[in-house]
């Protein structure tokens, strides 16, 4: 049997799984596939963490260099997260020849143009399937499986910690801050979860499907990235009134004049795949030219699941050395300089919920759609209930069509400037999937 060699840098919640997985499936990965993964070394900066898997003796070292520059490992797996010393890891282990498996999105949507250039120039392989998605194999679905299609559109749910914490807020009505304390005491959520709420988890995932489906890297800072905070019971409410529910959505939609991109919470149809992914669960349901829509659903974090994408990434590396593929097959960068192809987030179409705080007195309905009308905003409904707000004030509820952002901001801000206006409007996206 061909024996291939691993080594393992980082061995926190991922490395543990992996360590597992190894440890639990080697049976059937060997029957499977005719390769034994010999994990030789691993390294972590603290060995004597506890863990919820036994490390054999003599395996483990504090210094990660010990792997690198071990001549007979030929696959490093990088799980230590992150965009400082990961790189130089990852970047330590190409030049010395190692083919490099990693679950670190941020690392590559900040520096993935400079790794896979290092990869490509001397001829090793990057796996990073667990990088979105966890378990779900949608890196190998947009490389591979999807290769045929020019892709149209991609909607993803896919930071799990956000899911859960807006269907919990969906089921019980409760207020975004509550929700994530008790998110935090669960383990659903860091103690800082800025990286998840905020949109920035989901936004590195996003630019690597971007890599991946329309072939442009956009420098990280540039993908528009909105969380969740704004959130409240009152707008999840009014959603599900008028039959949708609010989800964060990662955006990719291709349109004639450039790439539509972004992440936002959206309102999505209560009768659409994505309305039911409730949870920590993760999807992306995508839409390619020959194939029509697609989706892919699972668990998209969490020790075992991240560490099957990470096992499955070894092992199709571990399958090229045995057949004597030596070849590197980065994501490859045809679609030009991806800032260009970006089309700004105030230059987009959308239709969009608008939520009012308005005075409750004659006239105030007329003005708002008077405003939207002079911007070019169509409406499609308007719900105004007697539900007041406090102080007289009473929500209007508006979903628009189709119109150009920037109108509507500019209609917002003169509306949000009439004295009957109470307080700053809300606006929130619908995706029409
Ligand atoms: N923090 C991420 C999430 C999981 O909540 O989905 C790791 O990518």
């Amino acid at each position: 049997m061909k024996v291939v060699n691993v080594g393992l840098i980082g061995a926190g919640t991922v490395g543990c799984g992996v360590i597992e997985v190894l440890r639990k499936n080697r049976d059937i990965i060997e029957k499977r596939t005719g390769i034994r993964l010999n994990l030789k070394r691993i390294a972590d900066i603290d060995p004597d963490r506890k863990r919820p898997v036994k490390i054999p003796g003599g395996k483990l070292t504090r210094d990660a260099r010990e792997l690198l520059e071990d001549g007979s490992i030929q696959i490093i797996i990088e799980l230590v997260g992150g965009t400082g010393i990961a790189k130089d890891f990852v970047l330590g282990a190409i030049r010395n020849g190692k083919h490099v498996v990693t679950a670190n999105k941020a690392l590559l949507a900040h520096h993935g143009r400079e790794i896979f250039g290092a990869a490509a120039e001397k001829g090793v392989d990057i796996g990073f399937e667990a990088s979105v998605g966890g378990g779900i194999p949608i890196i190998k679905a947009t490389q591979e499986s999807f290769a045929a299609n020019n892709i149209l559109s991609i909607h993803g749910i896919i930071n799990g910690t956000s899911n859960y914490i807006l269907s919990r807020m969906t089921e019980e009505g409760s207020e975004f801050a509550e929700v994530l304390k008790e998110a935090q005491n669960e383990g659903y959520a860091e103690a800082d979860p800025s990286f998840d709420v905020d949109g920035i988890d989901a936004a590195h995932k996003l630019s690597i499907l971007i890599m991946l489906s329309f072939g442009i890297f956009i420098s990280f800072g540039k993908i528009h990235a909105e969380g969740i905070r704004g959130i409240t019971p009152l707008d999840i409410a009014y959603a599900d009134e008028l039959g949708h529910k609010i989800k964060l959505l990662a955006v990719a939609k291709s349109k004639e004049n450039g790439l539509e991109a972004g992440v936002y919470p959206a309102l999505v149809r209560k009768e659409t795949q994505l309305a039911d992914v409730s949870g920590a669960f993760n999807a992306i349901y995508l839409v390619g030219d020959a194939v029509g829509p697609a989706m892919l659903y699972g668990k998209g974090a969490g020790m075992m699941p991240t560490a099957s994408a990470v096992v499955s990434d070894v092992l199709q590396i571990a399958k090229d050395l045995s057949l004597g593929n030596t070849h590197s097959s980065p994501p490859r960068f045809y679609g030009g300089e991806g800032s260009t192809q970006l089309i700004k987030m105030s230059d987009t179409t959308n239709k969009y919920y608008l939520r009012f705080q308005a005075e409750d007195r004659p006239g105030v309905l007329g003005k708002i759609t008077g405003s939207l009308g002079k911007h070019g905003i169509s409406i499609e409904s308007v719900i105004q209930k007697g539900r007041h707000l406090g102080g007289g004030d009473v929500p209007v509820v508006i979903m628009t069509h189709e119109a150009l952002e920037k109108n509507l901001l500019s209609s917002l801000r003169e509306i949000d400037r009439f004295s009957t206006i109470r307080a700053k409007t809300t606006f929130i996206r619908i995706e029409d999937i």
